[in-house]
């Protein structure tokens, strides 16, 4: 029997700090194809000469991870962020480079919910103050009368994952609720029992408390300035446990100094830590917290567990659905979108090699059609379809669905996507590549649990699984073509896999789509263009592995 080799196991070094909850990490331990080096935050300078060894990176926000630091990062793939805020990594940068960032959005929504009723709470019953007096042996009750929350008007900037678990919360609490997010539907509000307001205007002058809970952006970075404080009724509550510099922290000093403000809810910093003597500190009505929003047992041990797992299927399969830096909402069904993936690159491959063949000169446009069960998925398809046109064409940079749309726009090659209605295949992907007003269109289906299969070359319908290797003949249609072609293919030594053979009239143009086992021998595509009637010959080596598999990371 002839001996059959297995595949080496690919092992992938992981940098793990910030001190990820264990639970997460001891699920990537008992995986023998990670290497752990847990460590403790460092500053990132610390990291330049080592980060180069990594193929993942774990971390919280403590890790900066910035340009500088990603431009050493040679192996690296993936960027795991335990937590949602990704305002610590320079995203444009690891996309560029093609390395995947994927936070873990979900999992410490209520801690960061419940911890503002806390500080709200503590605000509104002067609790701190409350604590402090009982410590220092005193008995203040009559100078610690508080206020209640119920029929108070709640202001809520933000109505995402966090937004939403106050607002549900402050029901319980009786209290009456406003909120500004122009990106969220309608059905939202009133699903969540909360009043839209159109501007942030509209809500400012109405709330007993303003709370902000949106990412920072240009758009947000200063959303609450000293105007906008100034809006706010006397006595107002402010809170941000979302991200330093949503308010403005100089101006936020100023309102309480004067006096108008009924208090501030503090859990971030536009610089942390916090500097020892940062003006917030000495101020009365500031409650303040060391960014504690996420930290409890229950919302680390989320985060830790889903990021690593997320690290790990991007790692061993290339599953990408939790990237923040790839286009597309895949939900639970990536691996539908797997096929697809592999389909549109190969199709993409096939369409560039048969216009390359035809002294076509570069590829201008890749338009992609997909059906629409694929349409959710149809930006990560783009990408793998701008991935095949550029395979074996560009050299010593990285290529990956990470950065494939960028490499293909920079090169001057437009991408287009559209979703097919009528009767196209439901998982049907379909690219046609240009080149200087020539075209070539390849197809094929991605159904669920079957293999995917090429199933249309130019107007010729086919039906082969891209693997391996292809080989695409256009011939005259006459007697004897295949039989010369196969004898051909079997004196070289190839082994045929599948043959399709198309025409489009009897006698006219024919095209065959043969898929063969290992790559042939560089000169059968001269070989088979010097037999009678076979007018093109254009082979395609997919670069599958030995076991049929592609691998997950290019
Ligand atoms: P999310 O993405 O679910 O929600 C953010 C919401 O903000 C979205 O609905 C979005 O439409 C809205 N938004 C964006 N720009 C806006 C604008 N200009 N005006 C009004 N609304 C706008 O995010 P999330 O998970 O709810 O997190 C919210 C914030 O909380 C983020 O900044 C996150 O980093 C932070 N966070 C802090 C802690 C902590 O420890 N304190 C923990 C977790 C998250
Ligand atoms: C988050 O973005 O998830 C929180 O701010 C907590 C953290 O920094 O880890």
């Amino acid at each position: 029997m002839a001996p059959t080799s297995t595949p080496r196991m690919q092992l992938f070094h992981l940098l793990v700090t910030d001190d990820i909850d264990p639970e997460g990490v001891e699920l990537l331990r008992a995986d023998d194809q990670f290497v752990i080096n847990e460590q403790p935050t460092r500053p990132w300078k610390d990291l330049v000469d080592e980060i180069g060894q990594y193929d993942a990176f774990i971390g919280r926000s403590a890790t900066r991870l910035p340009a500088e630091l990603l431009k050493h990062a040679s192996k690296l793939r993936v960027i795991g962020r335990a937590g949602v805020g990704i305002d610590n990594i320079d995203i444009a940068a690891a996309t560029e480079l093609g390395i995947a960032v994927i936070n873990a959005p979900a999992g410490n929504t209520v801690a960061v919910a419940e911890l503002f009723f806390g500080m709200l709470i503590a605000q509104v019953r002067h609790l701190a103050r409350a604590f402090e007096s009982m410590r220092a042996g005193r008995w203040d009750r009559g100078s610690l009368t508080g206020s209640e929350l119920r029929g108070r008007t709640l202001g809520i900037v933000g109505l995402g994952r966090i937004g939403s678990e106050v607002a549900v919360r402050a029901h319980a609490f009786g209290m009456k609720l406003v909120s500004y997010d122009p990106y969220i539907p309608d059905e939202r509000f009133e699903l969540l029992r909360v009043e839209r307001a159109t501007s942030l205007d509209q809500l400012l002058g109405r709330v007993d408390v303003l709370t902000v809970h949106t990412p920072i952006t240009d758009e947000t970075r200063g959303l609450i300035g000293a105007a906008e404080l100034a809006e706010l009724k006397p006595g107002a509550i402010v809170a941000n446990l979302a991200r330093g510099g949503i308010i403005e922290e100089a101006a936020l000093v100023a309102a309480l100094k004067s006096g108008r403000l009924g208090g501030a809810l503090i859990d971030v910093y536009g610089q942390e830590p916090a500097v020892a003597d940062h003006p917030l500190r000495a101020i009365d009505d500031a409650l303040l917290t060391p960014h504690l929003g996420a930290s409890t047992a229950e919302g680390q041990r989320n985060v830790a567990v889903d990021v690593c797992i997320a690290v790990r299927d991007a790692l061993k399969s290339g599953e990408l659905s939790g990237a923040v830096n790839v286009d597309g909402t895949f939900g639970a069904s990536w691996t539908e979108y797997r096929d697809a993936i592999l389909l549109a690159r190969r199709a993409a491959a096939v369409a560039r090699a048969l216009l390359a063949d035809r002294q076509a000169r570069a590829v201008d446009h890749v338009t992609l059609r997909v059906g629409r069960d694929l349409a959710d998925g149809v930006g990560m398809l783009v990408a793998a379809a701008a991935m095949g046109v550029l395979e074996g064409v560009i050299e010593g940079e990285r290529l990956n669905l990470v950065n494939a749309k960028a490499r293909a726009e920079a090169r001057g090659i437009a991408l287009a996507a559209m979703t097919a209605v009528g009767p196209d295949p439901v998982h049907g992907v379909q690219v046609t590549v240009r080149s200087g007003g020539r075209e070539v269109c390849v197809g094929g289906v991605a159904s669920p649990g079957g293999t995917p299969r090429l199933t249309r070359i130019d107007s010729f319908s086919v039906d082969v699984a891209p693997r391996r290797t292809l080989i695409v003949l256009g011939n005259a249609d006459v007697p004897g073509v295949i039989g010369r072609v196969g004898t051909l293919l079997g004196e070289a030594g190839v082994n045929i896999a599948e043959y399709h053979q198309a025409r489009l009239t009897q006698g006219g143009e024919a095209l065959a789509a043969i898929t063969v086992d290992g790559p042939p021998d560089a000169r059968l595509r001269q070989r088979l263009l010097a037999l009678p009637d076979v007018r093109s010959a254009t082979v395609v080596n997919f670069g599958d592995t030995e076991h049929g598999r592609e691998p997950a990371w290019s």
